[in-house]
């Protein structure tokens, strides 16, 4: 469902369609698409699509997969051109757009393989130049691009042209940026494997397309949007330039447009409908904004914020203020797990019943401590019985040489027991053997993907070891969707759901603490939670146990919950964040440096504490109470 949250403004210099979901978003670019395709064909003529590559054209090409299998739409008279290529690139290496682009779209359609066109990465460097002008060349002789698909890279990049390229620029060899080598290293490991250039088509390329469609989807790219959207046009965001393009529009699902002013600060556009989430919103927007705390804030400030209207609607500073304040003041509780005997009303947990059976979901194997440690440590200190439930077996994450070195551990430690040796010596010999002959990014042998597994349920076993979680209370799920030992994951399936069912039922918790990241539409923890939704779906109405469950989201790694959006706020003491960092150190395949880091350099218990100061400073700033640190959840109603 298309949504628009308030009316479209003069902030926004291209048409912006936002979505709820990005599926939603996907299948209706996919049918434009089709719409031009069956056009074109009613005329006898060939469509022509410049095509991308990476996570965000995904949902569109398997649309437009199942409108040729279910709807009969024929891609015989399309032509395509790619955007880019990493160069140097082999087509049958994994991380080609060559391989992608047959992955998921050209072999299941029917596509003639001559009409397709993607840039050559295995040239050699002296025919680059003429290839490039060839390219365009070939594009024009086709009569042009009907349609430009577009993702938009985090420096702004549409196709690979970077910051610094021009409004005229043409396919060309460039430079990747440093933050997009970053975030390659998720599909190359490593970051000396990722590609220092790449072939792209120029934006003045991009440009000369008759209609453009730039797609977004997830709260990473809610800020490179909005500079896209309502910034100046310039070439330090190469995708601002679509702003001259008479025929461009964007297409984002409800997070990516977070940042965009009619989302972000609706009250600078125009009239609101104000409800409480909003009011309270707009007050932590002006405190922030005024650098003075909520129950200083006066009429006067509310009208240089342009607030003035919900000084109209709701009344006087002073009561707006205290009626905010209040609110934000009732998130914070030292106690996750309920205060017994005391007036629950205004607290975030129940007190009743005062010993409660909480369970922790943890889509890898230390997202549990990482993201809620601090919490996880006053459950159990404060006696509750705490379950640890690790979803997946996160053996993707490990270095290859861990998993050698646990191999050459087992098989000393078979020969100095004198137990199985024969079969330890034959299975050590087949790592060492794999390994030695593994190409970047392919799958881990069975026996490989089984050791790193090992490794991380020990470590994720000895974080719950010094937490103080009781040994039969930590449960190993291994969700078949993740058993695919490569970064791309299987589909959520039945069996996926049914475990998350088993462990509820076995559980019956009063409260759940998941990884509630609702707002990136990829990735395992998605998927994760997806699951939980399902199975908790499928109990409530038929176990009595769900109507009394609170199911409580907490971020991932690597975002925190906006402070107007906090339920509960559990306060960290310096000792507290002290034994945190030690049960995130048990994690030592992932310490120092992880196999995925994400985009962010700092280590995981550094993000960790950064964003936990981040949000006892934030309460702070708003004139609450000053902790050393602060875990955010919000509530989920089901
Ligand atoms: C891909 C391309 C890039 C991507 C951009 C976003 O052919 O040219 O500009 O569109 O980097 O990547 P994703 O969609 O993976 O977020």
């Amino acid at each position: 469902m298309e949504v628009l949250h308030y009316p479209e403004t003069t902030f926004e210099k291209l048409p912006v369609a936002i979505f709820e979901k990005s599926d939603e978003g996907a299948v209706s670019v996919a049918h434009e698409i089709a719409e031009l395709i069956r056009s074109k064909q009613k005329k006898g003529k060939q469509a022509v699509l410049g095509l991308a590559t990476g996570s965000s054209p995904i949902g569109v090409y398997k649309e437009l997969i199942r409108l040729c299998k279910e709807e009969g739409l024929s891609f015989r008279n399309v032509v395509t051109f790619n955007l880019d290529e990493y160069y140097p690139m082999q087509p049958d290496e994994l991380q080609s757009y060559v391989y992608f682009m047959h992955e998921q779209l050209f072999d299941h359609v029917d596509i003639l393989p001559e009409n397709i066109h993607i840039p050559d990465g295995t040239l050699p460097i002296g025919l680059v130049k003429d290839y490039c002008r060839a390219y365009e060349r070939k594009i024009e002789e086709h009569g042009g691009l009907d349609l430009q698909l577009l993702g938009i890279g985090r420096t702004g990049h549409i196709g690979f042209n970077e910051p610094g390229s021009s409004i005229t620029s043409a396919t060309r060899l460039v430079k990747l940026d440093p933050l997009t080598i970053t975030d390659a290293v998720k599909d190359f490991i490593k970051e000396e494997y990722v590609p220092l250039r790449a072939l792209t088509m120029g934006v003045g390329t991009i440009m000369k397309a008759r209609k453009i469609v730039l797609m977004a989807w997830g709260e990473g790219k809610a800020k490179i949007l909005q500079e896209t959207v309502e910034g100046k046009i310039s070439d330090a965001v190469p995708a601002s330039f679509l702003q001259q393009h008479p025929n461009a529009r964007v297409v984002v699902d409800q997070w990516a447009a977070l940042e965009l002013t009619r989302v972000k600060t609706p009250w600078l556009v125009g009239m609101c409908a104000w409800d409480d989430a909003l009011i309270r919103r707009a007050v932590i927007w002006l405190s922030l904004k005024m650098q003075k705390p909520i129950l200083k804030l006066t009429d006067e400030n509310y009208k240089d914020g342009s607030l003035s209207d919900l000084l109209v609607e709701a009344g006087n500073a002073y009561n707006l203020n205290l009626k905010v304040f209040n609110t934000i003041q009732r998130t914070i509780t030292g106690w996750p797990g309920g205060k017994p005997n005391s007036n629950d009303a205004q607290r975030p947990e129940r007190a009743v019943p005062a010993v409660k059976r909480s369970l922790i979901f943890s889509p890898h194997p230390d997202d549990d401590v990482i993201s809620m440690g601090g919490t996880l440590l006053r459950l159990v200190d404060q006696g509750h019985d705490v379950h640890v439930a690790y979803q997946t077996s996160g053996n993707i994450a490990v270095f290859d040489d861990d998993a050698r070195r646990y191999a050459d551990f087992a098989l000393d430690f078979a020969e100095k027991m004198n137990v199985g040796v024969a079969s330890t010596r034959q299975e050590h010999a087949e790592v060492v053997e794999f390994l030695k002959h593994k190409k970047l990014g392919e799958e881990d042998s069975p026996l490989v993907q089984e050791i790193k597994a090992l490794i991380r349920k020990g470590e994720a076993a000895a974080a719950c070891r010094f937490c103080g979680v009781k040994e039969p209370n930590v449960h190993f799920m291994n969700m078949p969707f993740y058993e695919t030992g490569q970064v791309k994951k299987k589909p959520l399936g039945e069996a996926d759901i049914q475990e998350v069912v088993d462990i509820l039922q076995e559980i019956q918790p009063h409260q759940i603490f998941a990884a509630g990241d609702l707002r990136d539409p990829h990735g395992t923890h998605q998927v994760c939670l997806d699951a939980i939704f399902a199975a908790l779906a499928r109990l409530k109405g038929r176990e009595a146990w769900v109507e009394d469950c609170y199911l409580w989201l907490y971020r991932g790694a690597w975002q925190e919950w906006g402070v107007e959006e906090i339920e509960m706020a559990v306060p960290i003491s310096p000792e507290e964040l002290m034994r945190k960092r030690k049960a995130i150190f048990k994690h030592q395949s992932q310490k120092d440096s992880a196999v995925f880091p994400g985009n962010d350099k700092r280590e995981f218990w550094q993000r960790s504490e950064d964003r936990n100061h981040d949000t006892a400073q934030l309460y702070d700033r708003l004139g609450l109470a000053e902790y050393e640190a602060m875990e955010a959840f919000v509530r989920y109603r089901f």
